[in-house]
Order: structure tokens, then sequence, then C-alpha cells
């Protein structure tokens, strides 16, 4: 029986021109390139120049990925921005998009759920379009991380940086079948109870301040694996497939032994991970657009090729979305 689907129409991502090397990094910092590449694949991260907003980065994403698509701005009605790093409390940076590339209709607003945000933002995005009420979508993912870090904590600056990824995406009918283009299975969790482990320690609420991340390292990696095989198995589980079936694994970039250890846990072979966390670091919401990008323009995703990405992250929460290309 034929069914709305969320299909996507084109990729665009932006990363700053500034890139900070580890070796760079360990002249400031008391760690070393070593030390860094060891525990974590990270070489290298983008920082955002003193004047560019988050915005600024999720307007050069969003405007590739509409030249991408080859759409006309104007025939977007919906618009999803997942960031931790707001350029204001409020207003939502969603509007800013919005009004910089000229809509004046439908909704944008911002959506918050740490790393896990591109995925939580997919999952929405696809509910809202399958209602019928909006056609057209932006997903953003983008992020300044490197402002709300504490450059002489070597525990948490070695670790992300800066970027954004964009796609756009348009309710399509599709036949309803497994071969169907478009998002066909998404899947979401989060659990309170570990919110201290990975958190940033002001707000508007509770500090008047920004603030910077602190995190418990440790129990962040021996969370991650777990919660992210058991979301990517349901996620097999409704969609009736198999690890063989997938052609591009795209996970969330946090670290490198991640995501090798949940690849092998999932029997995900090492030729189908798109990994860029050793050239981005840890982007958080815009890691997974940013990937997706890398893997585009290099010609390893093609249309129709299945991608399963995943995410895990603060508070925690984490997330899987099984996309046909
Ligand atoms: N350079 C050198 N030494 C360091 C650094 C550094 N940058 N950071 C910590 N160390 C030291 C510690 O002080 C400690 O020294 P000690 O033994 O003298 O006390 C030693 O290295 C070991 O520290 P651990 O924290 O136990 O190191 P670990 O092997 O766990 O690696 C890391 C730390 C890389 C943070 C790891 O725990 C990790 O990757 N965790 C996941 C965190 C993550 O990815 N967070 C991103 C956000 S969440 C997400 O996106 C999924």
């Amino acid at each position: 029986m034929s069914m709305l689907r969320s299909v996507v129409l084109g990729c665009g991502s932006y990363l700053p021109e500034r890139v900070l090397c580890n070796a760079e990094l360990a002249r400031t910092v008391d760690t070393s390139d070593e030390w860094i590449v060891q525990r974590t694949g990270i070489r290298q991260r983008h920082i955002a120049a003193p004047c560019e907003v988050t915005s600024a980065l999720a307007i050069a994403a969003a405007r590739a990925a509409l030249a991408d698509a080859k759409i006309d701005p104007q025939s977007i009605d919906l618009i999803v921005l997942a960031t931790s790093t707001p350029d204001y409390t409020f207003p939502a940076t969603a509007v800013t998009v919005q009004a910089t590339l000229g809509i004046t209709r439908g909704a944008a607003f911002d959506l918050q759920a740490v790393c896990s945000g591109f995925v939580y933002a997919m999952a929405t995005v696809d509910g809202m379009l399958r209602t019928g009420a909006f056609k057209r979508a932006l997903v953003i993912g983008a992020e300044t991380f490197s402002r709300i870090l504490n450059w002489n904590d070597r525990t948490t600056c070695v670790l992300f940086g800066d970027g954004a990824g964009a796609l756009v995406v348009e309710a399509q009918t599709q036949p309803g079948a497994r071969t169907d283009r478009g998002i066909l299975t998404t899947h979401l969790r989060s659990d309170g109870r570990h919110r201290s482990k990975l958190y940033v320690d002001g707000g508007p609420s509770s500090t008047q301040t920004v603030g910077q991340v602190r995190m418990e390292g440790r129990a962040v990696f021996k969370h991650a694996v777990a919660m992210i095989t058991d979301v990517v198995e349901d996620a097999f589980k409704v969609a009736g497939i198999t690890a063989n079936d997938i052609d591009w694994f795209v996970p969330h970039q946090a670290n490198k032994r991640i995501i090798d250890d949940s690849a092998e846990k999932l029997g995900i072979a090492a030729e189908k991970v798109v990994t860029t966390v050793d050239q981005h670091g840890n982007t958080s919401a815009a890691s997974i657009p940013l990937a997706l990008d890398v893997a585009i323009k290099d010609g390893r995703i093609k249309r129709g090729d299945l991608i399963l990405m995943e995410a895990m992250g603060g508070g925690f929460t984490w997330g899987s979305a099984l996309v046909r290309w």
C-alpha cells in the first residue's frame, strides 16, 4: 500500500576554515598527538572564527544542500535545526536561518538532544512530513562547541570541533515497500538518570551564564556501545533486515574506538563504516550530516543505498535512523 516517505533530495555541509591540529593543542594544554589519536582517533578539528556564529555555519550548510537538491529555498516549509550551541537563548537559531534564506512561510525551530540531535531531528521531520502538513524540510545539525569548552581542561577540549551539515527532505508517495526511498524507520531513546555524566555547567535559569562542557569520559564510553547497539538492533528488527543489508554505516563521530566497537558488535563490515572523526573531531549534532556529505561527495553513497545512522550523547539520549538514499 502506497505511503508518504521523507525522501532526501540534497545534502550540504560547512566547516570553518581554521584547522586546529593535535600538535598545536599540545602547545597550550598538557596532552600529545599520540595520546589523542590513540584514545579517540582525532587528528584535527575545525574552529569557527570569532565572528562566525552557529547560524552562519548552518546557513552555509543549508545553502549547499539547497544547491545540491536544485530547489528554490521558497519551497521549504519546515526547518528543524539541531544544536546545543544556539546563537542566543532565544529566538531559535532556525529562525535566523529561515530569515537569511528569505523564507517567510512554514515553521522553523531548534531541537536540543546534544550529540543525538541530528537523529532526533530526522525523526521529528519524518513525523511532521508524513502527516502531510509540511512538504519540504531542511534538517540541519550545526554547532560551535569551541564556545562552550574549557580550553584548559585536557579531558574535554581535545574532543570537540565546529561545523554544520544539512539535508533537504521532501514528502513523497512511495510504494510502501522495503525498497522505498526515504526514511524507513527511526528509534529514539533517552534516560535522564545519566544527565550529570555529560553536561554543561551553566544556563539561563540556573546560573545566567553559558557554562562549559563537563564529562565523565569513562562512564560515557562504558554506556555508548551498548546503547548504540540496542537502538540499531531495533531498527534492524522493524525494517526486517540484517547488518549485511546495510550499504553504509554513518555513525555519530565521537570517538573512533566507540565507532569501531559498535560496528564490530553489530556485525557491520569495517569497509562500510564512514569515519570523519579524525578530521572533524566530535561536532555533536553536526557530525552525521558532515560525514554523510563527505561520503556523498567522494562517491561512496549513491542513490538507492541503504544508510544506517546512529548517535548517542548527553542526557543520555540515543537513537537510530535507517534511510534509503
Ligand atoms: N591528554 C593526555 N592525557 C589525558 C588527556 C589528554 N587529553 N585526557 C585525560 N588524560 C589522562 C587522565 O588525566 C588520566 O591520567 P591519570 O591516569 O594520571 O589519572 C589518563 O589520561 C586516563 O584518563 P581516562 O579518562 O581514564 O582515559 P580514557 O582511556 O577513558 O580516555 C576519553 C578518555 C578519550 C575521554 C574516553 O573516555 C572517551 O572517549 N569517552 C567517551 C567520551 C566521548 O566520546 N564524549 C563525547 C561526547 S558523548 C558522545 O558524543 C558519545
